[in-house]
């Protein structure tokens, strides 16, 4: 055990399953980047506050470009006995460099390096995912506006409810990915102190210079308390909060696509490199990506209950069950990007059908609360209104008429309030011309809604 970094008081080698059961080297190594980067800031504030010499530094930094390349190029030795990534990269630097090595982890525990790894690891995929969100946002801008005239059946209830356009359809999923994006960059400004100096738990009293570090780190500042600070795991269940939100929403909008996809409602044509098909049933064409978005949205709920689970009475400060956060972390992260990846590209790359669209709105009787409206611009209450037009809608569907083919006599007959050659105007096309109020479908409010995300997106 005189290998071991930690071998000292030991008397005998660690059992071989315990090692395998300890180790987190086979995921841990993702943090790689995120742990060189933060031993080359901490290196270079001992060099500062005179705990290193020049030379013992720079060879410091030398050994780490090295496992840099050893890392980028697949040749870096990866040993599970030396547990995981934090003392892997420690172990290597030293057969690299000799003893300047040794002093590398002065005034440093694992468990404020780890927490710092994952923070920056955190900072990284947050920043990924709200610039994957922003392209994916730009793109369903782009769709939205190609199709801003395209009119089609809104649901509530997947019951018919009243028209909207296309324009609008796809700003409604593009408010969601916004918000999401919003959520991503909110922990970024949350998380941004720098917890090294936090030691193993209560500092050091070697005389470090913590906002040093935190500085070129590009932290905002330190973190308060070390007890707190080794053992803080909120940014990472607020990643995988921001992960889950994003995940139902594209969850819900691949149920919705996979539906509209299908024979019966053929609103949607998902390009074939997006779509599988059967081993058996040769006519088949699955829409498995968007299955599959749907499925892993699973995944990632559960990888959401596995953190909380770890944390849920855990005692301050460092724990080793905390080494359990990472493969939740990591697999949601990678799952998320995958998803919104594919998504943007299905999304950008499907058409909607216009035929089929026209074809469900030929039943208008979406167009009663029109009617209705219609009426209480003449005056009439509108419970009143409501039941009249509730009356001529069952009429309709007796006489198997529409409403806009019902002439003045007939709709005289319901309520007198109704104006000269009033069915001419009912057509969907107009229903959503003239809902023109703020967050509405009309043409000219949905791009003014576009304008102020477009204006987000470029940090205007
Ligand atoms: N691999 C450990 C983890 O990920 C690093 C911290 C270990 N600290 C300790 N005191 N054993 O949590």
């Amino acid at each position: 055990n005189s290998e071991k970094l930690w071998g000292g008081r030991f008397s005998e080698p660690t059992d071989r399953e315990v090692e395998m059961f300890t180790q987190s080297i086979s995921f841990d190594r993702a943090l790689w980047r995120q742990d060189i980067k933060g031993s080359r800031a901490h290196a270079a504030m001992l060099l500062k506050v005179g705990l290193l010499a020049h030379e013992e530094e720079r060879r410091i930094q030398e050994g780490l470009s090295r496992i840099e390349e050893e890392m980028t190029n697949g040749t870096f030795p990866y040993r599970d006995e030396y547990e995981d990534i934090h003392m892997n990269i420690e172990k290597r630097l030293f057969e690299l460099v000799g003893t300047p090595a040794q002093k590398l982890h002065t005034a440093r525990s694992r468990n404020d390096q780890v927490s710092l790894d994952l923070r920056l690891y955190v900072i990284d995929r947050s920043r990924e995912m709200a610039g994957l969100l922003a392209e994916f946002i730009r793109v369903l801008i782009g769709q939205s506006r190609r199709m801003r005239d395209l009119i089609l059946p809104g649901y509530t209830h997947l019951q018919q409810a009243q028209p909207i356009s296309a324009g609008y359809y796809f700003m409604a999923h593009a408010e969601r990915l916004l918000r999401d994006r919003q959520r991503f960059l909110e922990i970024d400004r949350r998380l941004n102190l720098s917890p090294l100096g936090s030691g193993a738990l209560a500092g050091t009293t070697l005389p470090i210079d913590r906002n040093h570090v935190a500085r070129s780190l590009g932290f905002s500042g330190v973190t308060g308390n070390g007890l707190d600070a080794v053992s803080d795991r909120d940014f990472v269940a607020d990643f995988l909060h921001a992960a889950v939100m994003l995940s139902l929403h594209l969850s819900g909008w691949a149920e919705e696509w996979i539906l509209w996809s299908t024979r019966e409602f053929g609103f949607v044509r998902i390009p074939d490199r997006y779509m599988t098909g059967s081993s058996m049933m040769p006519q088949k064409r699955n829409p498995d990506v968007l299955e599959l978005i749907r499925g892993k949205t699973g995944r990632v709920i559960g990888h959401y209950m596995g953190l909380a689970t770890i944390l849920k009475g855990l005692p301050l400060s460092y724990n080793r069950d905390l080494q359990e956060d990472k493969e939740h972390l990591f697999d949601a992260a990678e799952t998320v990007r995958q998803s919104v990846t594919l998504f943007s590209r299905i999304a950008g790359e499907s058409v909607l059908d216009g035929e089929r669209l026209r074809e469900a709105l030929s039943g208008d009787e979406l167009l009663a609360t029109d009617m209705a409206e219609d009426l209480v611009r003449e005056g009439v209450p509108f419970r009143e209104a409501h039941a009249i037009v509730g009356r001529i809608v069952a009429y309709c569907e007796r006489e198997r008429r529409k409403l806009a083919s019902l002439t003045d006599e007939e709709l005289r007959t319901f309520s007198p309030a109704f104006p000269e050659q009033y069915a001419r105007v009912l057509t969907p096309e107009n229903a959503v011309r003239r809902r023109n109020l703020p967050g509405g479908p009309a043409p000219e409010q949905v791009e003014a809604r576009i304008r102020e995300i477009e204006r987000e997106l470029d940090g205007r």
